[in-house]
């Protein structure tokens, strides 16, 4: 049975009212033997709470060599404990210092293999002597052409299951563990960490540590020439030197977005809150590794617009970092709290009316995605089934955006006052745990009482597809004007007669969005040649340009598409295009090329999800 310790809880209202981080508590049980079945370890049975990581990289070689020394948690009586490993060779394993027995499981393509070594119970420490194997999915090494640098770049890429790859590891999000590094790296290049790093010590090695317990996929590193600039105390940015003083000015506002969450939460409970800033192979736009949010350099527009995104890898900080899903399954515990914190925040620094026209867009993207995967398609319910799939593959916009209108709701019947005490004690009770929906459901009802949670339409959310009867959606007013200019495109008025001056991102996304599909045929000339979309620097407005272009077939959009295509990894711009060329007729057999030409410079992630867009185009023509 689940309980709250409600002393413990009054302890942590009363510490929070201020919005200092809380202390400690072990106050909210939670499901404590959930079955994860992404992983193949035995964390429920002994698990560690430290591993230090003694690591080189051989940038040439493209390896990662070295050993992980696990702390485990006292008092286990266990006989054996059991990794999970991925394409990985296991040179030995000792367990307190003497050599073990260990054997090694059969390969699943996804799970990769199990590692299971001999243990005494009580055993305090484990040490595996590893080496990585070429081609991970876990870590992408790049040319010094591919970093646009002088030197090469590796950088690992943990979430969902992917830390395995390149860590032997109790590779689940339930498992959550401290961690520190030693890393050896080559001359000219630096290593950085989702830790604290405290520089190379007399021999040169890099020395790091992350004092939070965090789940495996949060252990991130990334190597290359990089440069920092600081923007207040305790953040800054890490780029490569032909981006550090743009990426400087993109980010000016970090320290703001930072306070403006403390305010809203709690204090913020990393060391710092820096960004790296990644070569454009990067699949995400961004990854929220602990104090170093990774990020794609799409992002840099030159006039900060797309910060939303730095306020929404921020938010994971207590989102997912803090308080995180134990099970892939719940993947909308991490990313629905997030967006809905992202609008907070984003509310909070940039004011009323642009945070409704960020959330509109966002939720405009949802009703896409619902309408492509079908109002009853299983994956359209915020509790997800991934049994037997790559997580990967169930991730859509429906854990961000259904799971921040679920809050929204919340917050529409319970007020945003008691949302507010709610949301602070929600990271403080739970704090460093993993949780399952359920979970969540035991602490509303403990906290609201059944008919509050009834009222809020948990269970019609939580376990329904498509969206609740009761959802209305409404585009703000800032929409509306244009709205008439979009009426007036499919009449025949031109562009000139329109100007852009002084529109957001949002606006001028929704304009692009919402081309009429019957304007007259000079129509997309005439706009490219008023505002210049396909040479636009900003990556959000050039894709949906690109995107349009497609549809219409419009020609002269080729070039700069093959371009684009060909110079980022991000996969999200990267799946509608070619979705699109896909879809018509005149660009098909073009899409198999570009992509066959540009397939080696994306991330795994990214080929995985073209490769089987390719693979059933193909197989339907
Ligand atoms: N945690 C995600 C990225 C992720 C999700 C990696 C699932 C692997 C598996 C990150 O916080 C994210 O959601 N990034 C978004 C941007 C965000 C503003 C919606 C992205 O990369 O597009
Ligand atoms: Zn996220």
């Amino acid at each position: 049975m689940k309980f709250l310790n409600l002393t413990a809880m009054a302890v942590v209202m009363v510490l929070t009212a201020c919005q200092t981080s809380p202390e400690k508590v072990e106050s909210v049980e939670t499901e404590k033997s959930v079955k994860d079945l992404h992983s193949n370890s035995n964390f429920n049975s002994v698990g560690a709470s430290h591993v230090h990581l003694n690591l080189d990289i051989n940038m040439d070689e493209k390896l990662v060599s070295g050993n992980a020394v696990y702390s485990l948690a006292a008092d286990h009586e266990a006989t054996e404990i059991v990794f999970d490993t991925r394409s990985l060779i296991i040179d030995s394993v000792t367990v307190d210092g003497t050599s073990a027995k260990f054997s090694l499981g059969e390969e699943d393509e996804l799970l990769g293999q199990s590692l299971s070594a001999e243990i005494q119970p009580g055993a305090k420490q484990v040490t595996i002597y590893y080496q990585t194997t070429e081609d991970i999915p876990g870590v992408q090494w790049l040319s010094p052409e591919q970093a646009d640098s002088d030197m090469p770049f590796m950088y690992t890429q943990g979430e969902a299951i992917l830390t395995r790859s390149w860590i032997p590891i109790q590779d689940s999000p339930n498992a959550k563990l401290s961690f520190s590094a030693s890393v050896t790296v080559p001359e000219g290049v630096i290593p950085v960490m989702s830790a604290t790093g405290s520089g190379a010590d007399e021999n040169g090695v890099y020395q790091f540590n992350q004092k939070n317990p965090i789940p495996p996929y949060l252990i991130a590193l990334a190597v290359g020439e990089l440069e920092f600039e600081a923007i207040s105390e305790r953040c800054g940015v890490y780029a490569p030197k032909a981006l550090i003083e743009a990426s400087k000015s993109e980010f000016a506002d970090l320290e703001k977005l930072v306070q403006a969450s403390e305010k809203i939460i709690w204090e913020y409970d990393w060391e710092r809150y820096d960004l790296l800033v990644l070569p454009r192979a990067f699949p995400f736009g961004g990854m929220e590794n602990p104090q170093l949010t990774f990020v794609t350099p799409t992002i840099i527009a030159g006039d900060g617009s797309l910060i939303a995104l730095i306020a929404h890898e921020l938010a994971h900080s207590w989102s997912g970092n803090t308080v995180t899903n134990a099970t892939w399954d719940d993947f909308w515990l991490n990313e629905g709290f997030t967006v809905y914190l992202e609008r907070r925040i984003v509310e909070a620094v940039y004011g009323e009316e642009y945070g409704a026209m960020h959330r509109a867009s966002g939720v405009a993207e949802l009703m896409g995605t619902l309408e492509d995967l079908g109002m009853d398609n299983p994956d359209t319910k915020l509790k997800l089934d991934l049994t037997d799939r790559d997580p990967d593959d169930g991730m859509t916009d429906v854990a961000y955006e259904k799971g921040a209108l679920f809050l929204e709701a919340m917050e529409a019947v319970v007020g945003r006052e008691e949302m507010d005490k709610f949301l602070r004690d929600y990271f403080s009770d739970l704090r460093y745990k993993s949780i399952v929906t359920e979970d969540l459901l035991d602490y509303l009802t403990e906290r609201f009482g059944a008919e509050k949670v009834e009222a809020i339409g948990f269970n019609d959310w939580v376990y329904g597809t498509g969206l609740p009867e009761s959802f209305n959606l409404e585009n703000p007013e800032a929409f509306g004007q244009i709205d008439e200019m979009l009426e007036g495109l499919k009449t025949g008025v031109t562009p000139e007669a329109y100007s852009m001056e002084g529109w957001n991102i949002f606006q001028s996304l929704y304009f692009l969005r919402n081309l009429p599909a019957d304007g007259p045929e000079s129509m997309m000339t005439d706009l490219d040649n008023e505002f210049a979309f396909s040479s636009s620097k900003n990556s959000e407005i050039l894709s949906e340009w690109l995107k349009q272009s497609l549809k219409k077939d419009h020609k002269p959009a080729d070039k700069p598409l093959e371009e684009f295509l060909s110079s980022i990894g991000r996969r999200k711009f990267l799946a509608p295009l070619y979705r699109a060329m896909l879809a018509n007729p005149r660009t098909n057999a073009r899409a198999h090329e570009v992509y066959q030409a540009a397939r080696s410079g994306y991330h795994s992630i990214t080929t995985n999800t073209l490769d089987d867009m390719m693979a059933k185009d193909k197989a339907e023509s």
